[in-house]
C-alpha cells in the first residue's frame, strides 16, 4: 500500500533530514514550510525526487491545509513546523501561541476531515524538563516546570494530540527532543548553542555563556546528534507508541564543557565570557530515554565527540 507522509517544517534543520529518510524508506513525502527559518537549500538533494512534493505555505492557512489534505490524503503526519525559541516565546508569546497551537489546530481540523493513521508530534524534553536535583534525569511521567510560553504551548500540543487520537482514531507518538545538533542547523532560537558557538569559533570571535551565578560552567543540557533523531522518527512511523517518549542521551553536559569540546574537535582556541541567564531558561536538563528503548528499541548511538567530528567533516565537504 502507498504510504504518504506530510512533514511540516520539512525545509528546516531536522525536518529536511526526515524528508530524506522517508523518501529513502519508500514514502511519498509532502512537505509544507513557510521558510520562516527553513531553507530550500536543505532540500536540494531531494527537490526533484518523483515522490517528493514541496508546498510553500503556512500551517495556519486553513484553506491551503485543507486543500493539501484533499489532494494528497496523507496516512501519516510528522509535525515539525514550530516557533522553536524559548527566548522568543517569552518576548512574543502571542506569536508562539499562534504558530504552535493555532497552527496545530489547523492541522487537526484537516485530520477530522481526512483521517490519518499515525501522528508524530515533536515536543521539547529540555523545555518540559522537571526541576532536576542531584543525579536524577527527567522522565516522561515527571511534572514539567512550564516556565516559558514555549514549554506551555508544546505541552498543550501534546495533550491535544492525545485527546484527538482518542476522538478521531489515529495512533501517535510524541517525541520530546533534548537539544539536537548536526548539519544544517542554523544559529538561532533555543536550539542553537552548538551552531552559535561554532560560528563564533570559526570566525575567531569570543562567545557569551549565559548562566546563573551559582552555575559557573553554565546550565546543563542533553545533546543528541540529528542522525539519532532521524532513526527514532523512522521507528515511530513504523510502530506507534501512543505515548510520549524522551529523545535524549542521558548525558548531562554543562554549556562550558560543550564549548571546550567544540574547541577541541575544531582545533581552535577562542575566549568565552559570562552573562546573566535569559528568562525562561531551565537550569538543568537531562533526559531519561528508557521508555524509547523499551517501546521502540531506540537508543542514542552517536556520542558528543563523534557527533561534533561528523559535523566538522560535513562542514569541510560543504566548503
Ligand atoms: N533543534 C532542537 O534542539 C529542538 C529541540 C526540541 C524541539 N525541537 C523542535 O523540533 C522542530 C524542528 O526544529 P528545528 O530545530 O529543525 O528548527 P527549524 O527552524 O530548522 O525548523 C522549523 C521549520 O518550521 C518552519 N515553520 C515555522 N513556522 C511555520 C509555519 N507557521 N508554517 C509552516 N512552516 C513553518 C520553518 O520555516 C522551519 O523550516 C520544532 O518543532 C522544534 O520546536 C527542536
Amino acid at each position: 500500500m502507498e504510504k504518504t507522509i506530510l512533514v511540516t517544517g520539512g525545509a528546516g534543520f531536522i525536518g529536511s533530514h526526515l524528508c530524506e529518510m522517508y523518501l529513502a524508506e519508500g514514502y511519498n513525502v509532502v512537505c509544507i514550510d513557510n521558510l520562516v527559518s527553513g531553507n530550500m537549500n536543505n532540500l536540494a538533494d531531494i527537490s526533484k525526487h518523483p515522490s517528493f512534493t514541496f508546498v510553500q505555505g503556512d500551517i495556519r492557512d486553513a484553506e491551503l491545509m485543507m486543500q493539501l489534505f484533499k489532494t494528497h490524503r496523507p496516512n501519516q503526519i510528522n509535525h515539525h513546523a514550530a516557533q522553536k525559541s524559548v527566548a522568543y516565546s517569552v518576548e512574543n508569546p502571542s506569536y508562539d501561541l499562534d504558530v504552535n497551537l493555532v497552527g496545530l489546530m489547523t492541522i487537526l481540523d484537516c485530520v477530522k476531515a481526512y483521517p490519518i493513521e499515525i501522528f508524530i508530534y515533536v515536543s521539547s524534553g529540555g523545555a518540559l524538563s522537571k526541576k532536576i536535583e542531584g543525579d536524577e534525569k527527567s522522565a516522561e511521567t515527571d511534572t514539567p516546570q512550564l516556565i516559558s510560553p514555549y514549554a506551555l504551548t508544546k505541552f498543550t500540543g501534546e495533550k491535544y494530540i492525545e485527546m484527538y487520537a482518542a476522538q478521531y482514531g489515529y495512533d501517535f507518538t510524541v517525541v520530546r527532543y533534548a537539544n539536537i545538533y548536526g548539519p544544517r542547523q542554523v544559529p538561532d532560537g533555543e536550539c542553537g548553542v552548538i551552531p552559535i558557538f561554532l560560528n563564533n569559533i570559526l570566525a575567531d570571535k569570543p562567545s557569551v555563556l549565559m548562566t546563573y551565578p551559582d552555575m559557573p560552567n553554565g546550565c546543563t543540557r542533553d545533546y543528541v546528534y540529528v542522525a539519532d533523531v532521524v532513526e527514532i522518527n523512522k521507528l515511530a512511523s513504523e510502530k506507534p507508541t501512543n505515548t510520549v517518549v524522551n529523545v535524549g542521551t542521558g548525558e548531562e553536559i554543562a554549556i562550558l564543557d560543550i564549548y571546550k569540546e567544540i574547541l577541541a574537535v575544531f582545533e581552535k582556541d577562542v575566549a568565552i565570557f559570562m552573562e546573566a541567564p535569559r528568562a525562561g531558561d531551565v537550569r538543568r536538563s537531562v533526559l531519561d530515554a528508557g521508555r524509547a528503548e523499551n517501546l521502540l528499541g531506540w537508543k542514542s548511538e552517536v556520542a558528543l565527540h563523534e557527533g561534533l567530528t561528523r559535523l566538522r567533516a560535513d562542514l569541510e565537504v560543504a566548503k
